[in-house]
C-alpha cells in the first residue's frame, strides 16, 4: 500500500512575540487532525511545534498536493488562527496569504514537504522542523547525510548505498528545477546549493534502490507575497536505514551547528541550534534559529512515535557552540556577515533611506 506522508506548517500566531505557540492552539491543532483520523481521511496525525511555527504530520492514501488533505490543513490553520485573535496573540493568521483556499496550498503561506512511499518492512522516518531560518538551510545538511563520506560512513562501506544518490534541486529565482546525480556530480551539486538562498534541495532518491530518501518544503513566503511576510520556516523528512543513511548519520550534520539566514527579522546570519523541541522557543534575538527532529517509526502508515531525537545529550556540545557562534556574530550588530546582505534583507528601509539622502549625494572626488 502506498503511503503519503504530508507535513503541512504555518505561523498563525505567537506567544509571545515570535517565541512560541500558545498550549490552546496546539489543542485545536491536535482536536481537529484527531476527527480527520476519526472519519478516515487520515490515517494518523501528530501535532508539534517549533518556536511560532505549528506543524501538522499526517498519513493517508490521497497521494501528494491532494485537494482533501491541504484543505484540512488550511482549515485546521484558520481555526488556530481564530484562538490567536481571540487571545490577541502576536501576528494572527500571519502566514495565511489569501482568503479563500483553491484546490491546494501552493503559494497560500503554509509550508509543505510530502513524500509517497510503498512502506519497507521497518520504515523509521525523521521529521525535522526549523524556526527563524529558510528552506536553503537543509541543503548542507542532506549534502553531508547523502553524499559526503565523513558524514555518512555507508558511503563507503555499505554496498546498498556505494551507488550514490539522486538530487531534485529547485532554482528559486528561475523557477526551475533539475537532477544531479552523487558521486559524479557531486561538485556541480555543491556549486549550486552553497547558494542556499536561491537554489534549495527538494528531494532526494535512491539510486541502486530508486525510493524517495528525503522531502523538504520549499515554498517562500517573501516571494509568494512580494512583500516580507515571514520566515519561511521550513520543514523535511528523512527515511532512514537499510540503504539510506542511519539515524545517526541523518543526525550527525546537526553535531556542528552551520549558519543559516533568518534569525531577527529575517535578516541575520546565525547558527542553526538544534534543541528537544521544548527548548525550541527562540527568545534572545528571536533566535538563535531552532531545530528539532521527531523520530517515527511508521507501520501500516501509523506514525509510532515520536522521539525527540535532538534532546540526546549528545548535542550539548553543538547547543553550546551554537551560543559560542551566536555572541560572535551578535557583536557584530548591524554589520555584515551577521545582517545579511542588502539584496537578501527581508525588511529594508534603503529605498526610503535613498530616497531621503537624495539631494545630499555629490561627485565622487577622484
Ligand atoms: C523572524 C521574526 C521576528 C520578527 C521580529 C519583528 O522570522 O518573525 O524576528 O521579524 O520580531 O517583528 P514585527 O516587525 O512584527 O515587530
Ligand atoms: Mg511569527
Ligand atoms: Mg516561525
Amino acid at each position: 500500500m502506498e503511503i503519503t506522508l504530508s507535513v503541512i506548517k504555518a505561523d498563525t500566531g505567537g506567544f509571545v512575540g515570535h517565541t512560541e505557540v500558545h498550549p490552546e492552539m496546539m489543542t485545536t491543532a491536535r482536536d481537529a487532525v484527531d476527527e480527520a483520523v476519526a472519519e478516515g481521511l487520515l490515517i494518523d496525525a501528530h501535532v508539534n511545534r517549533v518556536g511560532d511555527d505549528v506543524a501538522l504530520i499526517m498519513t493517508h492514501t490521497r497521494g501528494e498536493s491532494d485537494t482533501e488533505i491541504h484543505g484540512l490543513a488550511w482549515e485546521v490553520f484558520q481555526s488556530t488562527t481564530a484562538v490567536a485573535k481571540r487571545l490577541g496573540l502576536y501576528g494572527a493568521g500571519q502566514d495565511l496569504l489569501s482568503d479563500a483556499f483553491s484546490g491546494n496550498l501552493r503559494g497560500l503561506g503554509p509550508g509543505y514537504a510530502e513524500m509517497t512511499l510503498e512502506e519497507r518492512p521497518s520504515e523509521p522516518v525523521l521529521v525535522f522542523l526549523a524556526d527563524k531560518t529558510e528552506p536553503g538551510a537543509f541543503n548542507y545538511p542532506l549534502v553531508r547525510m547523502f553524499a559526503d563520506p565523513f558524514n555518512t560512513a555507508g558511503l563507503v562501506i555499505d554496498p546498498a548505498m556505494h551507488d550514490g544518490y539522486e538530487f531534485e534541486v529547485l532554482d528559486l529565482h528561475q523557477e526551475q528545477a533539475i537532477r544531479l546525480r552523487t558521486p559524479e556530480d557531486y561538485y556541480a551539486l555543491l556549486m549550486l546549493v552553497g547558494a542556499p538562498h536561491r537554489f534549495v534541495i527538494r528531494k532526494v532518491f535512491g539510486r541502486k534502490n530508486p525510493i524517495v530518501g528525503a522531502a523538504t518544503s520549499t515554498q517562500r513566503l517573501s516571494l509568494a507575497a512580494g512583500r516580507y511576510i515571514g520566515k519561511d520556516d521550513p520543514v523535511m523528512m528523512v527515511r532512514c536505514q537499510s540503504g539510506l543513511p542511519a539515524v545517526g548519520e541523518v543526525l550527525e550534520p546537526f553535531s556542528y551547528p552551520h549558519i543559516v539566514s533568518g534569525w531577527m527579522r529575517g535578516s541575520h546570519f546565525g547558527p542553526l541550534m538544534p534543541t528537544a523541541v521544548e527548548d525550541a522557543t527562540p527568545a534572545r534575538f528571536d533566535g538563535p534559529p531552532r531545530i528539532v527532529s521527531l523520530g517515527f517509526q511508521l507501520k501500516d502508515g501509523k506514525l509510532i512515535g515520536p522521539r525527540d531525537m535532538l534532546a540526546d545529550k549528545s548535542f550539548d556540545r553543538a547547543r553550546q557552540i551554537a551560543l559560542e557562534l551566536a555572541d560572535h556574530l551578535r557583536h557584530m550588530g548591524p554589520f555584515e556577515p551577521h545582517r545579511a546582505g542588502l539584496d537578501e534583507l527581508e525588511y529594508t528601509t534603503m529605498p526610503e533611506l535613498m530616497k531621503r539622502l537624495s539631494d545630499r549625494w555629490r561627485p565622487m572626488e577622484v
